[in-house]
């Protein structure tokens, strides 16, 4: 199953990472595609007052970034053990910073609302019918959704225009790249996707790599909850 594939995978990642005692400078801003450029953290708006939720935080930089820089709190959850670990060694002790060890579906099925949730190259792991409807049934009625997603492979393939997870190549340095399965989708499908759940679309960010040579590309999804029936 993908879930199971992807996740041997990302503990595989985090695994070697502690053992080669790989550094990663801290966050001074949010990345939402793979390049220091286009939007950043700004995007979120203010975050003061808030329940927010980073959703697939990997080591948790980005959500200690919004703790120490804009005076967030945040709650972070990553489904891999190893970078769960590599979470807590690093910014365990950061008051404002709740790093949670979970599935993120799993988590969202007992969360309390969230004003604001976001996720940086995670929501492509997992399935779209799954994964909508659990953030739809914990984003309060006003609340606002951004996630940042793979469009297009360093080999110019996708994004597909079938809700289908394809293999994609996780490259780890100094290592045997590993392989993940991802929902690499269209805008308009993951618009499709996202209206049918209950979402409306503010806005889709094109996010190119900055050489022309670089065929990657990705989207930022700015979304909110659509107001519900009272
Ligand atoms: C590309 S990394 C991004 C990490 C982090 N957002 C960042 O930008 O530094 C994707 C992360 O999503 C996590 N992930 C994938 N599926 C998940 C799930 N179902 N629940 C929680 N985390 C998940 C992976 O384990 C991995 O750490």
């Amino acid at each position: 199953m993908s879930s199971e594939q992807n996740l041997a995978a990302w503990t595989a990642y985090g695994r070697h990472h502690i053992d080669r005692g790989t550094d990663i400078p801290d966050a001074d801003r949010i990345i939402w595609g793979f390049w220091p450029s286009g939007p950043g953290s700004e995007v979120l708006g203010d975050l003061s007052g808030k329940r927010v939720l980073d959703l697939g935080s990997g080591m948790g930089k980005y959500a200690a970034h919004l703790v120490r820089e804009h005076g967030a709190v945040v709650d972070a959850v990553e489904t891999s053990p190893t970078q769960h670990e590599r979470a807590v060694t690093r910014h365990g002790t950061m008051p404002g910073l709740k790093l949670i060890h979970a599935d993120a579906i799993e988590y969202l099925k007992q969360a309390e609302p969230y004003d604001v949730i976001y996720s940086i190259h995670a929501f492509g792991y997992i399935d779209p019918h799954r994964l909508l409807p659990a953030v739809a049934a914990v984003l309060k009625p006003d609340g606002r959704l951004f996630f940042s997603v793979l469009h297009t492979n360093a080999a110019g393939r996708g994004p597909f225009q079938s809700v289908t997870a394809h293999p994609e190549v996780l490259p780890l340095a100094g290592g045997e790249p590993l392989t993940v399965q991802m929902w690499v989708l269209g805008p308009t499908l993951w618009e499709d996707l996202l209206v049918g759940y209950g979402f409306l679309v503010d806005k889709i960010d094109i996010l190119d790599a900055p050489e022309d040579s670089n065929p990657v590309s990705c989207r930022l999804f700015r979304v909110r909850q659509r107001a519900r029936m009272r």
